[in-house]
């Protein structure tokens, strides 16, 4: 089951505190929005934000709470690691289905059910894909309208548009071994780009270790050149060593709109559709629960409906309203509203295994788990891993990357899956694949990525490989017509066995890299896997037992052309119906050589451009929202306006009883700096 949260509640954007009074909370919400959001995760409070910089009405659903009572936990950088929002429900906690070709394991899926969705319980990476990647999904779109909205050109403002950088200090820039370039960075965006306040001597030996075994200091990696090694930004807010995220960038920082709400613990259920016209069907009404499906409410959509609930919920919304492929719909029992074969299809995820030793110096765990002196200090609590290279197929391959390359696309049709027949999902998988053998892994961007890791549980350090661009596809599909029950998701890891023999090259240079100076000069033991792995097929086996998800699913709903099994034409509508569209990580058509965090807001900054210029064709937003801006959300309890939804409204009534107003800004700053001082 969806584990719902019991109390629906109204979160009033940007209650400036001092007019709290005259504003917010609202405890109504409206029987009928302009624009209906479906989750409110990173990218849908973006879309919220900037829909809503309008005289447009907006409604964000999320089925998660506010997440008010993690706070702190959300907030602080290290807790990541150390206090992990994973055993909270503000994960699904997800799991796959059994791997075949990873020894039957169901491997663990954690997902972001919170407004901020996975960007509060991610690892705050703040990495950017390349310009070869972007401009070769450009090209998957050919002349389709609106293709040039995803040309590097075009991306890249959108990522700019959604940060604000700010460099490390000296002391830290130097001995992490820190190098940037402002100007490929944005000024004026909600998120913060930046670095933690505290580093380790080890950081600043990463790039020159790398550099060592002929990966090169990377010049140009936030500028579109993905390839070599360095430092990269986190999503920290540099004025308090917080993390900086959808709902702190784009939610609380708003000045307050009447025309904008958020409703959080409102579990969408599907879209119900107005059926006059069969092949481009309008939805006319989202259907939601607040209490795990007992009882459902609907909200009117005047314009469109906005998918945002990641790469899992949005196929799975899709699929429960009647929206996705016969077999599937058909299987599960749901009835079938409108075909469109590729929803679910097409799943890409990164997936990755990490070296480790021991240490004879401090690391981040060592200090948590062995009360060091700085455990309790401010600077200390904002360190999370930055370390990271991106290895392309020169550095793996050297002279031999066209052979590969071959043996590559000799590999595609062998392994088409198996899991439709449909010509049309199936020429989006050899196009997909086509362009990651013939386009990306002969380009200079990175097949693999590793990461330095300094925060175990041992005090020990690791070095992770993983793999960014899978020849192996899944897919997200239901197995049951209650909207309550949890998607199956599938990502089919190494099905191919190109995608083996890559994280195997990968992975045996972390063990490399381990073993060169300075890095090396204060690692003791390799302890995982230690030197009974010694062999390919020893590796080979290592990584079938214990490869795992670097949390970056994407291409579910993906963006391509409808007779390649695309979701999403150029504009994110959803093919077949009038008025929905799809604007979050699932859209992205191939997996980029990237955390998937700065994607997604550059997605879902184009997305709310592309959206707002259709209805408001001389429409400019605002470029960013004042940071200085100290604001509160206050959050309240929904009470349906019409009381002829009377079940619902009666459950709804009776547990806001017990609920008792207050404003979260004040208390929190109390909460925090409690802790951090
Ligand atoms: C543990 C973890 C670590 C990660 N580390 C990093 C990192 O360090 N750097 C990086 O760049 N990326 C990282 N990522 C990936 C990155 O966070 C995600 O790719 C990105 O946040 C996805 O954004 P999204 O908007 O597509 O989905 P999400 O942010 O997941 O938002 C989807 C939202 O929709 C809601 N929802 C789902 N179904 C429904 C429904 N039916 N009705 C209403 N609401 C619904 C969900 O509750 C959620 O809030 C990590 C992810 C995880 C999980
Ligand atoms: C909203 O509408 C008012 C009155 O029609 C108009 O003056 C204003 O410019 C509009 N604002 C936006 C952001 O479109
Ligand atoms: C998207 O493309 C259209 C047509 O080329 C253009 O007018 C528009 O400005 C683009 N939008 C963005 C966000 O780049
Ligand atoms: C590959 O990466 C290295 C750095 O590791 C870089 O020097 C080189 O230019 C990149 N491109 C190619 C085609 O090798
Ligand atoms: C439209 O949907 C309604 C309610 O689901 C159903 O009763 C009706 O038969 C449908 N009409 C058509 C033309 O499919
Ligand atoms: C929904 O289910 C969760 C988990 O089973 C439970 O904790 C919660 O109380 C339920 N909420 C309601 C309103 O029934
Ligand atoms: C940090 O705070 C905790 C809880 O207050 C305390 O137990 C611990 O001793 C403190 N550690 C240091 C090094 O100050
Ligand atoms: C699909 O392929 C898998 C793995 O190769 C195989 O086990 C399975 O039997 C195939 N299924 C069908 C329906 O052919
Ligand atoms: C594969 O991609 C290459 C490079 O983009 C292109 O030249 C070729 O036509 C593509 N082949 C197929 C079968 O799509
Ligand atoms: C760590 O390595 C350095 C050399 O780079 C050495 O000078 C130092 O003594 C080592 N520290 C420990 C604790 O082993
Ligand atoms: C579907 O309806 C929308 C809105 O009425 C319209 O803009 C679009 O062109 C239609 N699409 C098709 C394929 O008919
Ligand atoms: C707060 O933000 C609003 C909207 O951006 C702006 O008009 C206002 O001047 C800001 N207030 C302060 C104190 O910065
Ligand atoms: C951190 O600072 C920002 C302003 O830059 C503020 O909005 C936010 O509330 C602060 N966070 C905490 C936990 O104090």
């Amino acid at each position: 089951m969806w584990c719902g949260l019991s109390v629906p509640q109204i979160v009033g954007a940007g209650l400036t505190i001092g007019l709290a009074t005259a504003l917010s909370p609202r405890t109504k919400i409206n029987d009928a929005y302009d624009f209906v959001v479906v989750g409110g995760g990173q990218a849908g409070l973006v879309l919220g934000a900037r829909l809503s910089d309008s005289n447009h009405t907006v409604l964000v659903l999320e089925s998660g709470g506010d997440g008010d009572e993690y706070r702190t936990r959300i907030d602080t950088p290290a807790d990541s690691y150390f206090d992990s929002l994973w055993t909270t429900p503000l994960n699904w906690d997800f799991y796959t289905a059994k791997q075949p070709n990873a020894e039957d394991r169901e491997i663990e899926w954690p997902r972001g059910k919170v407004l901020g969705g996975s960007s509060a319980i991610n690892g705050l990476y703040m990495t950017r894909p390349g310009k070869d990647e972007i401009n070769a999904w450009q090209a998957m779109l050919g002349d389709m309208d609106g293709a040039d909205n995803w040309s590097w050109d075009s991306f890249y403002a959108a990522l700019k548009k959604s940060e604000t950088f700010t460099p490390p200090s000296d002391a830290i820039a130097e001995q992490g071994g820190i190098t940037w370039n402002s100007s490929n960075h944005g000024t004026e965006g909600p998120i913060h780009a930046s670095y933690p306040d505290y580093t380790f001597d080890q950081v600043g030996d990463w790039s020159q270790s790398l550099q060592s075994i002929g990966v090169d200091i990377s010049s140009n990696m936030y500028g579109g050149d993905v390839w070599g090694a360095e430092v990269s930004t986190s999503c920290i807010n540099p004025s308090n060593w917080t993390r900086s995220y959808s709902r702190t960038g784009y939610l609380d920082p708003l000045p307050d709109r009447t025309n904008y709400d958020v409703l959080a613990n409102a579990h969408v259920t599907r879209l119900i559709f107005d059926n006059s016209t069969s092949t481009n069907l309008t939805a006319s009404s989202v259907e939601y629960t607040s209490d795990n499906g007992t009882t459902k409410s609907t909200v009117r959509v005047k314009k469109e409906v906005i998918l945002a609930s990641g790469s899992v919920g949005s196929p799975a919304v899709l699929l429960y309203s009647g929206v996705g492929p016969k077999d599937v719909l058909s299987a599960a029992g749901v009835d079938l509203v409108s075909e469109l074969p590729g929803v679910g299809q097409h799943l890409q995820d990164h997936i990755s295994a990490t070296v480790k030793w021991s240490t004879s110096v401090d690391t981040a765990g060592s200090i948590w788990y062995e009360n060091g002196a700085d455990k309790n200090n401010t600077n200390y609590l904002s360190y999370i891993d930055d370390a990271i290279a991106y290895v392309n197929s020169t550095a793996l391959y050297g002279s031999k990357v066209g052979e590969y390359e071959k043996k590559f696309l000799a590999q595609m049709d062998e392994y088409t899956p198996n899991t439709t027949t449909d010509d049309g999902v199936i020429a989006g998988y050899k196009a997909i694949y086509n362009t990651t053998a013939s386009t990306i892994f002969t380009s200079p961007m990175g097949q693999i990525e590793l990461l330095f890791m300094n925060s175990d549980a041992n005090g020990d350090v690791g070095i992770s490989a993983a793999l960014q661009h899978p020849f192996s596809h899944g897919r997200i599909y239901i197995n049951s017509s209650d909207p309550m029950d949890y998607p199956v998701i599938d990502p089919n890891y190494f099905a191919n066995p190109s995608d083996i023999e890559i994280l195997l090259e990968g992975i045996k240079m972390a063990r490399k890299i381990g073993e060169t100076k300075p890095i090396s000069n204060n690692f003791t033991e390799e302890i995982t896997p230690g030197s009974s792995v010694q062999t390919d097929e020893d590796w080979t086996q290592w990584l079938r037992e214990q490869a795992t998800t670097e949390f970056h699913p994407s291409s579910s709903c993906a963006m391509l052309p409808q007779d390649q099994g695309g979701v999403v034409d150029a504009n994110l509508r959803v093919y077949g119906l009038a008025n929905v569209r799809v604007a979050d990580a699932s859209i992205v058509p191939i997996a980029l050589s990237s955390h998937l965090m700065a994607s997604t807001y550059g997605v879902a900054e184009q997305a709310s451009t592309i959206i707002l210029e259709y209805y408001d064709p001389s429409s400019a937003t605002d470029p960013a929202f004042s940071s200085s801006n100290v604001t509160a959300v206050s959050s309240s309890t929904a009470t349906p306006k019409s009381d002829k939804k009377s079940s619902a409204a009666k459950a709804i009534r009776g547990l806001s009883n017990s609920w008792i107003p207050f404003v979260l800004g004040s208390m929190h700053l109390g909460v925090i700096f409690n802790l951090l001082l």
